[in-house]
């Protein structure tokens, strides 16, 4: 029994403290180690045995608690942060756990950064574009229950947003990021195709191929006798060429009239060889080949919202200052001080700068030579979203597609159906998510063309109905929106990063730019952590 009356405290906190001094001193690998000996992490022996292809299990996050200080001494810091997106809220969020004393400052009116949720009430302003004095500002007239994730909207499962979401009660539903009913349309094709018809039509045909020049001798040089069976076997069930080695086309292509009580009428007899060849479907029929793109995926009920709107409200909201610009970072030798636009200059220990790293550089301070200029190395890119609300989910109805992608060539790139709101009456349609040159053709137009352009393109797929049942519609260009400006960004060269990854005096910089996460909150989150860490270890270490 110790004094405060607890049993076994004193174990518990001797094990803690001795952890964290390892975890300071040697960093997390050291800390994992130690616990290993401790007996608090599974050994390599007791290591559950993992299929290949997995990736191993990270060091443990252990995140900053009150007790650090009980066992070290010296109290948590104040701590000025800098933006309001998902790195800046987790920073503030993990550094509350251990009562740091936070401020969030962020210059747009909301919180959230990228993860932009938009609903009926909504405005979006953008920054002007060409020589416009002012930017245009559009009005969300979405009816209830209707929302946009204008930013992020997918997670993969094995990144740490999912973590988040446990932790912070954040329910979560399936986001359907592949469906074989949906369409491809390349500028290859006449017409647009159902994913599963275009994916059974290439891999038999590349069956077909294999199989022939397997049987020709061709491979005789890469395969033994047994290799060339198996091989055959394989694409035999790869591309439905069963026996005979040719691609005649089968039941995975689809129906003309689905299966019933009769037999239904298959789709028929594929294109030619040459015609699938010429149609460019690579990428359209690998998009969720990556690994953060394979299914399944999840999304937040109700928006992607709903993941910085809990971390604000655990961080609270009389510690988050939005509509305040920052306009200098200055370093000095007991603190930080950062001067906001019309307010008083904020004072603090330390500082965690998790804005764009292009507009951070161009920050007033002294920051430094090198930091500012690694700080201007990355390239801010340019991706939309148009939002499509109608009145009659004719996607369910007519062409029977439940959520997932239509993949094109077209100036839209990816048209998304919703994955939420199933057989009600209104729903979501994505109408463009793009990027790089396509999508900085559309943020030169007003919204108005950008959903004229859209509409003329979106009914290359889905002919007339396209344009009908359509009640409004919300348009995002990332690279006008104020105080962003980016939908992410790309390292030229990679010179500069492990730079910002340290601290520049008492700054210290966080973001998914700051990692090989990069447009994904995943990366936001693990740049945060990584942060807190060592900004916590070295308030342990100097008191
Ligand atoms: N993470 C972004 C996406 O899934 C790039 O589209």
């Amino acid at each position: 029994m110790d004094n405060d009356g607890l049993p076994g405290r004193r174990e518990r906190l001797t094990r803690r403290s001795l952890l964290v001094g390892i975890g300071a001193a040697g960093g997390a690998g050291a800390m994992y180690a130690a616990m290993g000996v401790l007996g608090l992490a599974p050994s390599k022996e007791t290591a559950p045995v993992r299929p290949t292809g997995g990736a191993e299990l990270p060091a443990p996050y252990v995140p900053p608690q009150p007790s650090d200080f009980s066992l070290r001494g010296g109290s948590p810091a104040k701590v000025l942060v800098l933006g309001a997106g998902v790195a800046g809220l987790a920073c503030a969020y993990e550094l509350g756990k251990a009562g740091y004393d936070c401020t969030v400052v962020e210059a747009r009116d909301r919180v959230g950064g990228r993860s932009l949720t938009l609903r009926g009430g909504d405005a979006v302003t953008e920054l002007p574009a060409g020589t416009a004095a002012i930017g245009e500002t559009q009005r969300v007239a979405f009816g209830a229950g209707t929302y946009f994730n204008a930013g992020p909207a997918r997670i993969a499962q094995w990144m740490v947003t999912l973590d988040y979401c446990r932790e912070l009660g954040v329910p979560l539903e399936v986001f359907v990021n592949n469906n074989a009913s949906a369409y491809v349309l390349t500028a290859g094709m006449k017409a647009p195709v159902r994913a599963r018809t275009a994916r059974a039509d290439a891999y038999g045909y590349i069956s077909e191929l294999l199989a022939k020049a397997t049987d020709a001798g061709a491979l005789d040089a890469e395969l033994t006798g047994p290799d060339k069976e198996r091989l055959l076997d394989f694409l035999s069930e790869f591309g439905e060429i069963g026996q005979a080695r040719g691609y005649t086309g089968g039941e995975r292509r689809g129906y003309r009239v689905n299966p019933g009580v009769g037999p239904g009428a298959p789709l028929g007899p594929p294109p030619s060889l040459t015609e699938i060849l010429s149609q460019g479907l690579g990428r359209m029929l690998t998009m969720d080949a990556g690994y953060d793109q394979a299914m399944p995926m999840f999304q937040p009920v109700g928006g992607m919202d709903a993941i910085v709107r809990a971390l604000a409200g655990q961080v609270g909201a009389g510690r988050i200052r939005t509509g305040t610009r920052v306009t200098r970072i200055t370093n000095r030798p007991e603190g930080v001080e950062v001067a906001v636009e019309g307010g008083a200059p904020l004072k603090a220990d330390y500082c965690v700068a998790a804005l764009p790293p292009h507009l951070l550089a161009k920050i007033p301070g002294n920051l430094g030579a090198d930091v500012r200029s690694a700080l201007a190395t990355p390239v801010p890119l340019s991706a939309g979203k148009l939002g499509l609300e109608y009145g009659r989910r004719w996607w369910e109805i007519e062409d029977r597609v439940y959520g997932g992608a239509t993949e094109t060539d077209l100036d839209v790139g990816h048209i998304w159906y919703p994955s939420y709101g199933f057989h009600t009456e209104r729903g979501l349609v994505v109408g463009y998510y793009n990027t790089g040159g396509d999508a900085e053709a559309y943020n030169a137009l007003s919204h108005r063309e950008r959903l004229h352009r859209a509409l003329v393109q979106g009914r290359k797929v889905h002919g007339g109905r396209y344009g009908r049942d359509l009640l409004s519609s919300i348009s995002v260009a990332w690279r006008r929106q104020p105080h962003i400006e980016g939908s992410w960004v790309r390292w030229p060269s990679m010179s500069g990063l492990s730079l910002l990854q340290r601290p520049a005096g008492r700054v210290y910089f966080a973001g998914d730019w700051l990692t090989h996460l990069i447009a994904w909150q995943a990366g936001a989150f693990e740049s945060a952590r990584k942060v807190v860490t060592e900004l916590h270890h070295r308030v342990l270490k100097e008191g």
